[in-house]
């Protein structure tokens, strides 16, 4: 039978599913016990969490045990830029949460820049193009406020030094047929991106490399990604190390409507972007955004909206709303019909835009600390 979905790094199609992809990729749901756990540490929950956005995880509870020893874990997740793909919301939700547990728990934050990643898949895109592409995202990683002297930035080609040796090790133990079946690859892919997983892997482990001793390792990230460390977490104990816990987020939807994946190169309009001036923001979500409210003005206050499929209420529950009542009220609202679509979606413009502006202006000043983040090792 056909699938509805299709979930690989490199594809994101159809309706996702998020309770057969859990039993599909074989994660676990982050229940209320463990959500309880990471709370005795950190005092609060931040919204990403406290709102389910991230929904599953590989060996957290490991990760707590090992943490209650003293065993302190690094954390470590990537960007692969590309040009005219710049950097949307939707990417932030993890390096979010990246920075929140970088805050809480004290610990080190390693940073991919995989530069030959998109070079390799996108037969139009010049190594030039990607670099240049690096260069602006990791603005937007500074803009969220990492710490300088806990963050190290990894750029592959940049640092393929590092990497190379311990990437030849990752690979000798992955098949091309794995790679062909996870990432459904055929024997036209070329070379280069069938080792790049082996790429990706490194980070989980390279400090343990660097320091010498087995360092426990957390990734957050979008469930697009997980494929590559479902094949490369069974070769790190092989190779003497940990396997890596991981920390799943759904994806944040375009604005055209729930079930896929918000992304930078298919429908620009769909898309908001770090550098999107207010007007850009305001013309997209007034035209684009998908609504759950009624065809007419009258409908809408007899029988109210539905908040579950409309676009701007979603998004302020997932990134930008976090006051619980707040968000309720809105619902309560918005469901009785009290509350006009238009009027949602002015909520929501005023909340992203209140949000860019601070950010944009991190990512100016991020210009002038830039080299302090790259590793240096
Ligand atoms: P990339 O550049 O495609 O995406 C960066 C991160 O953003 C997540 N993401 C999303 N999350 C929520 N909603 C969305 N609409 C959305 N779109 C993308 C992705 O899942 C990812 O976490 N190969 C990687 C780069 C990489 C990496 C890593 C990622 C290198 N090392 C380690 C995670 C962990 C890539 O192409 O990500």
């Amino acid at each position: 039978m056909k699938k509805e979905y299709e979930v690989t790094p490199y594809e994101v199609k159809g309706e996702v599913d998020y309770e057969k992809l859990i039993k599909e990729f074989g994660v676990e749901r982050i229940n209320d016990k463990l959500i309880e756990r990471i709370e005795k540490h950190t005092g609060d929950l931040n919204i990403l969490l406290k709102r389910r956005v991230f929904f599953a995880h590989r060996d957290l509870n490991w990760l707590l045990d090992e943490y209650e020893k003293g065993n302190k874990f690094f954390i470590y997740t990537g960007r692969a830029s590309s040009k005219g793909s710049k950097v949307h919301i939707g990417h932030l939700m993890p390096w979010i949460m990246c920075k929140w547990l970088q805050d809480k728990f004290d610990a080190e934050m390693w940073f991919q820049f995989p530069d030959e990643e998109k070079f390799l898949y996108k037969p139009e895109l010049t190594l030039k193009d990607t670099e240049e592409a690096t260069y602006e995202d990791m603005l937007d990683v500074i803009a969220l406020g990492f710490n300088t002297k806990k963050t190290f930035f990894i750029i592959d080609t940049q640092h393929a030094n590092l990497l190379y040796r311990e990437a030849c090790r990752v690979a000798k133990k992955i098949t091309f047929s794995t790679v062909k079946s996870s990432f459904g690859f055929t024997e036209s892919n070329n070379i280069g991106s069938i080792f790049y997983t082996s790429m990706q892997a490194v980070l989980a482990f390279l400090p343990s490399v660097l320091k010498g001793k087995n360092i426990p390792c957390v990734i957050p990230l979008g469930i697009d990604q997980d494929p590559h460390f479902r094949i490369s977490r069974d070769v790190m104990p092989k190779i003497g190390h940990y396997k890596p816990a991981i920390m799943h987020n759904v994806f944040l939807p375009p604005l055209t409507g729930m079930g896929g994946k918000m992304a930078a190169s298919s429908n620009k309009d769909a898309a908001i972007f770090t550098t999107d001036s207010p007007s850009e923001v305001k013309r997209k979500i007034n035209k684009y955004a998908f609504s759950g409210g009624r065809d007419t003005l009258e409908e809408h206050r007899k029988l109210g909206g539905n908040p579950d499929i409309d676009i701007s209420f979603q998004y302020l529950k997932m990134m930008f709303e976090p006051d619980d009542k707040k968000l309720a009220r809105i619902e309560t609202d918005y469901r009785s019909g009290k509350l006009l679509s238009g009027e949602l979606k002015a909520i929501l413009i005023e909340k992203i835009n209140t949000f860019l502006k601070e950010h944009q202006e991190k990512r100016e000043k991020a210009k002038l600390i830039i080299d302090k983040f790259i590793f240096k090792g």
